[in-house]
């Protein structure tokens, strides 16, 4: 029973790895990065699929958290795991929603998979309170502190056409962008 219960657990995650997909991540500047996603109306197979795509993606990265803009699906999808030491906490927010940020601010050193090896610190509300809709289609709603709540602001921002360097003065924020072109002009010469 038990040898039979690991032989099915070992061709499910054969399976698993067949259909997942890690998904190209897009580079800024990118339209499709300033764009505003439209929400997620029904929790369908290819949903769940996108999600499990973004995970393998995320964890493939490796990154913190990814939005279905960066790998150019325009929904309100994102993924996030900010454990950094323990078992990971795979998380899935569809349609999220901030519903009480706290006055206190905390400022961290920010990055983005789609603005690659470049940091700033972005100051943002130490805490907020997050409503969305799990996969199951349930309303989950966390309030998070630290690391998550950094990661989940920024990745609704992605949601909303914004990203981290739009926190930053302008001369930094093209500084970014121009280091981001040359990087893809090398990239399409395959330097
Ligand atoms: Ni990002």
């Amino acid at each position: 029973m038990c040898c039979f219960g690991s032989f099915l657990l070992h061709r499910n995650q054969l399976r698993r790895k067949s259909w997942l997909m890690i998904r190209t991540i897009l580079i800024h500047p990118d339209p499709r990065l300033k764009k505003s996603c439209d929400p997620v109306s029904e929790i369908t197979q290819e949903v769940h699929l996108l999600a499990a795509d973004m995970l393998e993606t995320m964890y493939d990265a490796p990154g913190i958290g990814l939005a279905a803009p960066q790998v150019g699906v325009m929904r309100r999808v994102l993924v996030m795991d900010c454990i950094k030491d323990g078992p990971p906490r795979p998380m899935v927010l569809i349609n999220p929603t901030v519903v009480w940020s706290s006055e206190d601010l905390t400022t961290y050193e920010e990055g983005c998979l789609s603005i690659p090896e470049q940091y700033a610190e972005v100051k943002r509300p130490a805490e907020v309170k997050v409503q969305w809709t799990s996969l199951d289609g349930s309303t989950q709603e966390e309030q998070f502190s630290g690391l998550w709540a950094t990661c989940v602001q920024h990745e609704i921002d992605h949601l909303d056409g914004k990203l981290f360097i739009d926190y930053l003065g302008p001369l930094k924020r093209q500084m970014i962008t121009r280091k981001m072109e040359k990087l893809k002009r090398e990239r399409a010469r395959g330097v």
